[in-house]
């Protein structure tokens, strides 16, 4: 597998962006030479003050990051208005609706009077540089608006997924001390509507301080209603001036925090801040993608998460490009929408996770093969490891042949691409993220933290600091070194295992922490515990992945009940349930089973290995169970495994 290689047609390198003769020679000077090769990248940004100082950053203890730190500028006037003069009738966003009758085309100059609207309104109701904006809204052009609005006045916005459940929308206002909300009655989904006030409503019982929701009207359908607090978005937007100034942002001034699950405690507030991130996500926009001007980009992420920040809204619009937001879902109505958007939008560039591949690739190659797609040069894929098969089916079936893949890995802490292809530039091999990006330099070390050269397989790191990183955890600067640079000291720690091969390719085997990911999706197994754990009659309980078909990981529980209770089918639902509620339906557990004991060593702590080969099916190689407190445990754990579906 690792010698399989494909090389990309002369149709995309004869135009490509950067080339095979050129990457070496640039990513040896990116990193040989951080402050040059920045500071000339700097250029693509349009600065109020340009910065004299480019690069200042250590990753030893007091971690400290600042990129351009002197320069001024604002994200939202590199998104839109430097665009005007050239592309003012140009479409900056497609919006294609969950109902595929539904679309629309903004234009930058339309962008600009929108966003100004909404500034100017947040303005009125006393926003202010440096305050938190929570938005929750469904995927509509008003979410970008919302986004852009804030950036333009200098607030600092907290998207939230609307997949989220009231708990969470509560958990991340609370902590990063929010008092207005952005969001919409009710949003849609595959058919289905999704309460969004409602739930704004359930959190908002927690959240004292918040004084104003803006809620726009999407789907029209019945909502409560506080007048002290709750404003109709058109209420207060139409009647504003198209006319807002840009607010002079600091290089290092917050653009925005976006939560993100950990191995331990709660959702941290991962901060991004303004120069460095849009120099960052517009340059990997248009590198990694290969952007050309007039092209069509869709990335089927939800702005809730980081890939929409960067790739739907930052990047693409930085670039003065033409970014497709969908509100749908691939399968509704039927399995071919994805192909049927890309032919009515003539898309060019598709961005996608592994999850849906699968997904769309066990319905047959029909619903595929009966669109043209003859629009697609790019093909992209992000969130978790892109198995064999989907790369295969993705490559020659979506793409037939013609369009190389480009399979991103990075991270929210990392604000854009970090070890990816480039269209032009570097072959590819199915399943391997490949090469580093410019300025990025990965290295595999053991546990002990050793480095380890040429064909490894171990602990992924990064060695020095890139413009887009994170700069700290909100208001928690203590949980971000001990977070990222402390399990080996001097270097960022990504939570991710990873392979090298002879050729110096880059294979990410996936989380080596107690990350799961399901779907593309992110969670803490202790933050799943803690609210398994919510539930009554629950005594104690651990969480693993497991191998998954379709979510790339499962999510596979071990119960334990409270004396006296007793396990049954209706209790396994409302433990399903309790989870449900308290971070989101996303967080459904796969597998319920009950144990009387779980295999602790004898000092308390859990050995989760053995759980994760239980629930992976591995169970003749469970490895060395001696150092049990109770070894026995593990003979209860074989015999009520349960197998999942
Ligand atoms: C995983 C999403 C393999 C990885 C942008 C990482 C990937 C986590 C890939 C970050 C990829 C993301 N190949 N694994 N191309 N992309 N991952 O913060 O485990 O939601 O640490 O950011 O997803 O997830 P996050």
């Amino acid at each position: 597998m690792t010698k399989e290689l494909f090389q990309p047609s002369a149709a995309i390198t004869s135009k490509a962006h950067i080339t095979a003769a050129q990457y070496d020679a640039l990513y040896q000077r990116s990193i040989s030479d951080p402050d040059g090769f920045w500071g000339d990248m700097a250029d693509r940004i349009t600065w109020f003050k340009k910065p004299t100082k480019i690069k200042n950053t250590s990753f030893n203890a007091p971690v400290s990051i600042k990129w351009y730190e002197d320069g001024v500028l604002n994200a939202a006037y590199n998104c839109i208005d430097r665009h005007l003069p050239a592309r003012a009738n140009q479409t900056a966003l497609i919006w294609e609706g969950d109902n595929p009758n539904e679309s629309k085309h903004i234009t930058y100059a339309q962008l600009k009077d929108e966003v100004s609207k909404l500034a100017n309104a947040l303005k009125a109701r006393g926003v202010k540089k440096g305050d938190r904006v929570t938005i929750y809204m469904p995927m509509v052009p008003e979410a970008t608006y919302a986004m852009l609005a804030c950036a333009r006045i200098g607030a600092v916005h907290s998207v939230v997924f609307g997949g989220f459940s009231p708990d969470s929308l509560k958990d991340r206002i609370l902590d990063c001390d929010s008092n207005i909300v952005i969001t919409a009655d009710e949003g849609l989904r595959g058919g289905k509507k999704v309460p969004l006030k409602k739930n704004t409503d359930e959190a908002l019982k927690s959240c004292p301080d918040v004084s104003t929701v803006i809620v726009l009207k999407r789907t029209g359908g019945d909502v409560a209603w506080n007048a002290k607090r709750d404003v109709w978005w058109h209420d207060i937007v139409d009647t504003q001036s198209t006319d807002c100034p840009c607010e002079e942002m600091n290089a290092e001034d917050p653009l925005f925090i976006l939560y993100t699950s950990g191995s331990t405690g709660k959702p941290k507030g991962v901060l991004h801040t303004t120069g460095g991130y849009m120099v960052y996500t517009s340059l990997t926009h248009e590198w990694v993608f290969d952007y050309q001007p007039g092209e069509v980009y869709w990335c089927t992420a939800d702005v809730g998460w980081v890939t929409g920040h960067s790739y739907i809204v930052y990047g693409p619009l930085a670039n003065g490009a033409t970014s497709l937001i969908f509100e749908g879902v691939p399968n509704y109505p039927d399995f071919s929408r994805f192909w049927q958007v890309v032919d009515k939008h003539k898309v060019n560039i598709f961005y996608t996770a592994p999850t849906a591949i699968r997904a769309l690739l066990r319905e047959g190659d029909e619903w595929v093969k009966k669109t043209s797609r003859s629009t697609l040069r790019i093909l992209g894929s992000v969130g978790e490891p892109i198995n064999h098969e989907a790369w295969m089916w993705y490559n020659a079936v979506v793409g037939e042949g013609r369009c190389p893949i480009v399979d991103t890995w990075w991270q929210t802490e990392t604000g854009g691409h970090m070890i990816t292809p480039l269209p032009g530039a570097v072959a590819t091999k199915p399943g391997s993220a490949t090469k580093p990006f410019f300025g990025v330099a990965p290295e595999i070390v053991d546990g002990e933290g050793h480095i380890m050269n040429g064909p490894c397989e171990g602990n992924l790191c990064i060695a020095d600091a890139w413009p887009g990183m994170m700069r700290t955890v909100f208001r928690d600067h203590a949980r971000f070194e001990q977070t990222y640079f402390s399990t080996f000291k001097g270097k960022y720690f990504t939570g991710d295992g990873c392979r090298r091969d002879d050729d110096g390719y880059y294979w990410i085997t996936g989380r080596v922490d107690d990350v799961i990911n399901v779907s593309g999706h992110r969670f803490g197994t202790a933050e799943i515990e803690s609210a398994i754990n919510e539930h009554d009659c629950v005594a104690e309980s651990a969480v693993v992945g497991f191998p998954h078909d379709l979510k790339g990981q499962g999510i596979y529980a071990y119960v334990i009940l409270n004396t006296g209770r007793e396990p049954s089918e209706e209790m396994k639902k409302e433990i399903v349930q309790v989870v449900r509620k308290i971070i989101g339906p996303i967080a459904t557990p796969d597998v319920i089973q009950w144990v009387s004991g779980l295999p602790k060593t004898r000092s308390g702590k859990i050995m989760r290995r053995i759980l994760r080969k239980v629930a992976a099916g591995e169970i003749d190689s469970l490895g060395d169970t001696s150092t049990l407190a109770d070894p026995a445990v593990v003979d209860e754990l074989l015999k009520n495994r349960q197998t999942p579906t």
